[in-house]
């Protein structure tokens, strides 16, 4: 027993990464930390140019939509997470978000800003910034993301009091080269050869009041020699952790009563004032506060027009200036991403609130909409509800989709030109061809529709009713469209955001147009099951080419049955063209075609095949069907009795569904049912 538990240690212990270990605890003095930056000087970068490069590091995809170029920053497909956090169909606020880091890296202006994103709720303002968090969390613990920070050590003189004398950890995480005092550090940084042809190393800010307490009094212990503070100083690799409150923070306003500035920038430690004398004593201060904690990396301010006007000043200072104010001590210098969100309604209070004013210009808005195409849309759910998550129950095809469907209807605004529908829009953003649309009037109707996006349905409610759907103990172990619309539908009635009966009303309206399309949908796939049978198509082909073959060449037919030379068969050759449209007038011309065809492959010792003919296949297919629909009697399927004849030619037809289409035992039938009484209703259209 013993030996098994060894084993499986040594096991568990062989994955270790002693390489990268040691470099995550790699420790040196301010001398070697001089010859890390020699060798990669990007260690120094500022949190903006940090987060930027991490964003980037993942690689990019370009595209063109609707002539548009546009690019994918694969970072926010969240592939190194398994795709748990990815963002789907927003490359263009994407872009603009990544263009604001890219902006604010450089120094152009951006990184004195709040990057405030913007939308309705659900529209994954709050996954955005998760994936920044989590992705500079773990840049900072590669090689390209590495960056340092300090301790000091051997305070006994300073009169530190405990483990602290002995060492004392730089309580906001700062870059080691503000230890090099402001006036000079310009001119060390360039004298050293500290930066390279790619990167010059430039950095901003003082000390924090600890550590410049510290250094003023090692300073004064040494009588001014620098060099001497520095054999203080233990540099070492910083890793950023949220769980750890290091270099991420989080702010959520929350009742007003219960929180105070002490949150953002740090409290006196009561504790300590017993120790240093004073509650203006660095030593004696907390700085433990969102943006003290958040330095070198970024800060999150959740629902950020909530917050309180108290705190306004701080946020304002904190992103203009790079400066925090904490309780009796100087200005702070910090460096920090600072990322804010909000959903609409409270965007529009700050519009009219003039106190917020100063914050409004203070901030880079990006829109964060919901998304407008059903495909990707339909990714959202997909990534949640799929066969690997979901054990024990399946998903009848096409649930998602309707799903999706659903909600960006709600969220389309009605096309005002064009004589379109809504559904036909929908078709349009999602990539489909419509006759006589082209890419520019997709572009004009997106150009028309300011605020597509910005209201409807979010993906946070659509969920919520999949999975009711999910676990009702309707549907023998497989969820279909019309659960998940049922629930979509009567959730409707409780709809915390539905502020009109109208609404309500035409967002049922909309659940009556995406039933439509499922209907469409399915029916024709019934279609295709029932005429996907290869053997009998090939058979129908050769019965159609023989007759047009005798047609064209003013032959009589050998019926194969009687052995009697008859004349071709007209009605069943126009059965099949009239599927596809071939007015009388033009049958001619097609038989012909059809034939050149065949001759000049034959000349080429080429047999003809109907499935290279693609409009020859679909008039076949449908003939097939149409003559199949009643040998099988579909619409028998609606009474209770079924012959076994018509038994098996339907479970071939279901077997077809499963192997092709999805469908599971239980799923297959209803829809067969489904459709079968579409037929029974006698609205087919062809
Ligand atoms: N474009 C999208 N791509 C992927 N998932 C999305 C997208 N939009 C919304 N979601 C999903 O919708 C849910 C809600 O997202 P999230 O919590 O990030 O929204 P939010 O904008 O922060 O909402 P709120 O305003 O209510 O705080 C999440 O499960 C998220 O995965
Ligand atoms: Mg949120």
């Amino acid at each position: 027993m013993v030996e098994i538990r060894t084993a499986m240690v040594e096991k568990i212990a062989a994955m270790q990464d002693f390489a990268l270990y040691r470099d995550l605890a790699w420790e040196g003095s301010f001398e070697d930390y001089l010859q890390v930056i020699r060798q990669n000087p990007q260690v120094t970068r500022n949190a903006f140019q940090r987060a930027y490069d991490m964003i980037i590091r993942y690689g990019i995809e370009e595209y063109t939509d609707n002539k548009k170029k546009l690019i994918r920053y694969n970072f926010f497909k969240d592939e190194q997470n398994g795709g748990a956090d990815a963002v789907y169909g927003l490359d263009i606020p994407l872009m603009r978000l990544v263009h604001v880091f890219k902006a604010a890296s450089e120094g152009y202006g951006p990184e004195k800003r709040v990057i405030l994103l913007h939308g309705p709720v659900g529209s994954s303002k709050s996954t955005i910034a998760r994936l920044l968090k989590k992705g500079i969390e773990h840049y900072s613990s590669t090689t390209d993301g590495a960056l340092y920070t300090f301790d000091w050590i051997n305070l006994d003189d300073v009169g530190m009091a405990g483990a602290e004398s002995a060492r004392f950890k730089c309580p906001m995480n700062e870059e080691p080269l503000r230890l090099i005092p402001l006036s000079w550090r310009e001119k060390a940084i360039k004298e050293l050869g500290l930066s390279s042809p790619q990167f010059t190393v430039k950095v901003d800010g003082e000390l924090d009041p600890a550590c410049r307490f510290i250094f003023n009094k090692l300073m004064d212990k040494y009588g001014g020699d620098w060099s001497k503070v520095m054999q203080h100083v233990r540099v070492r690799r910083l890793l950023l952790s949220e769980k750890d409150r290091v270099g991420i923070g989080t702010f959520q306003p929350k009742d007003e009563k219960n929180q105070d500035s002490t949150e953002l920038t740090g409290d006196i430690n009561y504790r300590k004032i017993a120790e240093y004398g004073s509650d203006s004593d660095p030593r004696a201060f907390n700085f433990d506060g969102e943006f003290n904690v958040a330095n070198r990396g970024i800060v999150e301010f959740i629902e950020v027009l909530k917050l309180d006007v108290a705190f306004l000043y701080d946020l304002l200072g904190a992103s203009q200036e790079h400066k925090i104010k904490p309780k009796k001590f100087a200005q702070t210098d910090i460096d920090e991403v600072i990322l804010g969100h909000t959903n609409e309604a409270e965007y529009k209070k700050l519009l009219s609130n003039e106190f917020m004013e100063a914050l409004r210009d203070r901030t880079v808005k990006i829109d964060i909409p919901y998304i407008t195409r059903v495909s990707e849309e339909q990714r959202i759910y997909a990534k949640d509800y799929n066969a690997g998550k979901i054990r024990g129950k399946h998903i009848a095809p096409h649930t998602l989709e309707t799903a999706a469907m659903w909600a960006v209807l709600t969220r389309l605004e009605d096309p005002k030109k064009h004589q379109l529908t809504l559904v036909q829009k929908m078709k349009l953003y999602d990539g489909k061809t419509l006759p006589g649309f082209t890419q520019d009037n997709i572009k004009e109707l997106r150009k028309e529709a300011v605020r597509e996006g910005m209201d409807g349905i979010s993906p946070r409610y659509i969920q919520d009713k999949i999975s009711n759907a999910l676990v009702s103990d309707r549907g023998e172990g497989c969820v279909n469209p019309f659960m998940v619309m049922n629930e979509l539908e009567s959730g409707l009635r409780h709809h915390s955001l539905i502020t009109s009966d109208e609404q309500r009303r035409h967002y049922s309206m909309l659940l009556g147009l995406v039933k439509q399309e499922y209907e469409d949908i399915v029916k024709n796939e019934v279609q295709r099951a029932i005429s996907a049978d290869e053997e009998a198509i090939a058979k129908l082909c050769a019965n159609y080419i023989d007759n047009i073959k005798a047609y064209t060449q003013k032959e009589r037919v050998k019926n194969k049955y009687t052995g009697q030379d008859e004349e071709p068969d007209e009605r069943l050759m126009r059965s099949i063209e009239e599927k596809i449209d071939i007015p009388d007038s033009r049958k001619d011309d097609f038989r012909r075609e059809i034939m050149n065809y065949i001759g000049a492959l034959a000349i080429e010792g080429r047999q003809f095949d109907f499935r290279t003919n693609e409009r020859l296949q679909k008039a076949l297919e449908l003939k097939l069907f149409e003559d199949q629909k009643d040998s099988i009697k579909l619409t028998s399927l609606v009474s209770a009795v079924v012959d076994r004849d018509t038994q098996e030619k339907i479970d071939v037809v279901k077997n077809r569904m499963i192997r092709n289409y999805g469908y599971c035992e239980v799923c297959s039938t209803d829809v067969l049912n489904f459709v079968a009484s579409i037929f029974a209703r006698g609205d087919v259209k062809d």
